[in-house]
């Protein structure tokens, strides 16, 4: 997690920092700071809070009413007179957005942190598994730890380094071989106009202009300067000058520098008319069916397109292992669910992180599927790696073509065209992974089986106006939804195809309204979860009739729970067709959705769920595009 910047050019680096941080800040938001190169010193600001915190102390540097206030301390206005100046006039520095992993999201946990000597300055994203035994030592040789972080050992073994070796590359190079973990770290050294970097297992690139460089945890942060990116590889190191990169393995030896030229993206992210990204991204998602559907399926009566590029004979495959995280994992439930029924193929699905580092049982007729909209999440590339080790197939779907785990597995990616999601809860990915996993399913019973899945081809292609239907119903939804704000606990049953949605619906209501919410299948209520309901907790179902053989009887066993709940006097939600017309006096909140068949529900289920989770954060008034804790890009295991 975390994101990391840093500049050397031209021009004022503390307006491309904070550029480049607000755009990295879906990699964490709890703090923020920025280094820059004076002269001869290196002069550092940083704060807890949002990156709007951090530039808002760097505005009130320059404020009368800062100077006036501390009138009676020269020393801070000194201070903060000789901070201005260097934001205002240096070409060189780092930053970083921090989301905490060791110690509180603080002003002085924040980066960039620094030597005793303050000689140096660094930022760091990734962890120090090492960091406590490295830090005892350092303590028993007299050095004072001034933060909780573990980042901080990395700034007294460099400084200490660099006293014994001619070159900071050298020194770095000594550090890397005494911590153990992963990072991507860029170095402000006093009195030199150069930024250091290292990378191992974080991903870091440098953008390279017209006599400056910048350097980002993420390519498209640079891309907004520069079509020329270079991506470090694990165990690199740099060293980057304004007309120069310097690039070494840990060996010392030179490497080659590979320069890929990538679309420029000078587009700002808009909100459009809309409150916030979320809500924007939820009216997104009729479009990007659309899309996905004339990629894949123009001709229902043809074989599906869009998996032509995959290295993957699927008639070989005997088993799938998807791996993924959060709401990535609730689309593979689906996924699960319509590989089995339409090919006939066992899939399992593994938490990644459960997957990650376990002995795994997989040949090469296993292919082994990492979802992840970001393709950056630490534990779903640690699974994907650990099978790919083990000598399985390995496979993903993901949102980001320029990603790591699209490096990894290819070519054997398929990239929904979601587009960027800004906010942290995800919407629109999802709803693109679920799509992707019914045009997977379609094509492995198509390749080995030779199955004529026409009819619900022809099916999936109404998806983009029902979704539209279900969206222009927003408002009373609203009106339902806001009866509900003020419970602190949730259930969400569903059945079949439908219970990946609600464990979906209620990660979306925990992850916006800080409201507890857990999600069952719902024939499980009655072991455990019923001890916790009564008034006080609503119940949720989603009850979708199906047509065939192992659809029939969800619906009505479905209600049967729902009444059981009820029995309890938990109030009782539900989202229901709208032509299913026995529901009134069962539950207290009918939901109704166009009506749809079962299995193609999901995608159309899970967008009321979207809305409940908006309307009650919004109404608590949570930050609902970055919600606490949380960041959209989890790159720490
Ligand atoms: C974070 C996000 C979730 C996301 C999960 C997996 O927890 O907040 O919205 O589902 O990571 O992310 P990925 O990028 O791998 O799909």
């Amino acid at each position: 997690m975390c994101g990391i910047v840093a500049y050397i050019g031209k021009n004022k680096a503390k307006d491309l920092l904070l550029d480049g941080l607000k755009s990295l800040e879906y990699r964490g938001y709890d703090s923020a700071g920025i280094a820059v190169l004076d002269d001869s010193k290196i002069e550092l600001i940083k704060s807890a809070g949002k990156i709007a915190k951090l530039e808002q102390k760097i505005a009130e540097l320059r404020s009368p009413a800062l100077v006036a206030d501390s009138a009676s301390s020269e020393f801070n206005s000194m201070l903060a007179e000789r901070l201005s100046k260097a934001f205002e006039t240096s070409s060189c520095g780092i930053g970083h957005t921090r989301w905490a992993t060791h110690g509180i999201a603080s002003d002085g946990n924040a980066h960039p942190h620094q030597d005793l000597e303050a000689d140096i300055a660094l930022v760091h994203n990734g962890i120090i598994k090492n960091y406590l035994s490295l830090k005892h030592e350092l303590e028993q040789d007299g050095i004072e730890f001034r933060t909780e972080t573990d980042t901080e050992v990395i700034a007294h073994l460099f400084s200490r380094a660099r006293q014994q070796t001619e070159s900071d590359l050298d020194a770095l190079r000594q550090v890397m071989a005494k911590v153990e973990g992963s990072y991507a770290l860029a170095i402000l050294v006093k009195d030199q106009q150069k930024i250091i970097l290292a990378k191992n297992q974080s991903p870091l690139v440098i953008g390279i202009g017209d006599g400056e460089h910048f350097v980002a945890s993420d390519s498209s942060t640079v891309l907004q300067y520069t079509n020329k990116v270079l991506k470090l590889k694990d165990l690199q190191v740099a060293e980057v000058t304004a007309g120069q990169v310097k690039l070494e393995d840990i060996n010392g030896n030179e490497s080659k520098i590979e320069v890929c030229h990538s679309v420029q993206n000078n587009s700002i992210l808009e909100k459009g008319p809309y409150k916030h990204f979320l809500v924007k991204e939820i009216n997104e998602q009729p479009a990007v069916t659309s899309l996905m559907l004339d990629q894949c399926l123009a001709n229902p009566a043809k074989p599906i397109s869009g998996f032509e590029q995959l290295d993957i004979d699927f008639s070989q495959i005997n088993r799938i292992v998807f791996v993924a995280c959060g709401s990535a994992y609730h689309a593979a439930l689906i996924g699960k669910y319509l590989i089995e029924l339409w090919a006939k193929v066992p899939v399992e699905v593994a938490i990644a992180s459960e997957y990650a580092s376990k002995q795994v049982l997989v040949g090469e007729s296993d292919l082994v599927l990492g979802i992840s909209q970001s393709g950056e999440t630490a534990d779903t590339l640690a699974a994907v790696t650990n099978a790919k080790q083990a000598g399985a197939k390995v496979m993903a779907i993901t949102n980001k073509s320029d990603s790591a785990i699209y490096d990894l597995v290819s070519p054997n990616a398929y990239v929904t065209p979601a587009g960027i999601e800004v906010s942290v809860a995800s919407t629109k990915a999802f709803t693109s992974q679920v799509l992707s996993l019914y045009f997977l399913a379609i094509k492995i019973a198509e390749d080995r089986l030779n199955a004529d899945l026409t009819e619900v081809k022809q099916a999936l292609r109404s998806l983009p106006l029902v979704i539209d239907q279900v969206i222009e119903r927003a408002e009373q939804y609203q009106n339902q939804f806001l009866k509900y704000s003020n419970y602190r606990d949730f259930l969400f049953l569903s059945r079949g195809v439908n219970y990946p949605i609600a464990l979906e619906g209620a990660l979306k209501l925990k992850e916006l309204s800080y409201i507890h919410a857990t999600g069952y299948p719902s024939g499980e209520m009655k072991h455990g979860p019923i001890a916790i309901l009564d008034q006080n907790v609503p119940v949720l179902s989603i009850a979708i009739d199906g047509p065939t053989k192992f659809e029939h009887g969800i619906y009505e066993r479905s209600l049967s729970n729902a009444e059981e709940a009820r029995a309890r006097k938990s109030p009782s939600l539900v989202i229901a067709c709208d032509d299913n017309n026995d529901l009134d006096g069962v539950f207290d909140e009918i939901i109704r959705i166009p009506n749809i068949d079962q299995l193609l529900s999901p995608i159309i289920a899970t967008i009321p769920l979207q809305f409940l989770a908006y309307y009650i954060a919004e109404d608590l008034g949570k930050d609902v595009d970055q919600p606490r804790n949380l960041a959209k890009s989890v790159t720490v295991e």
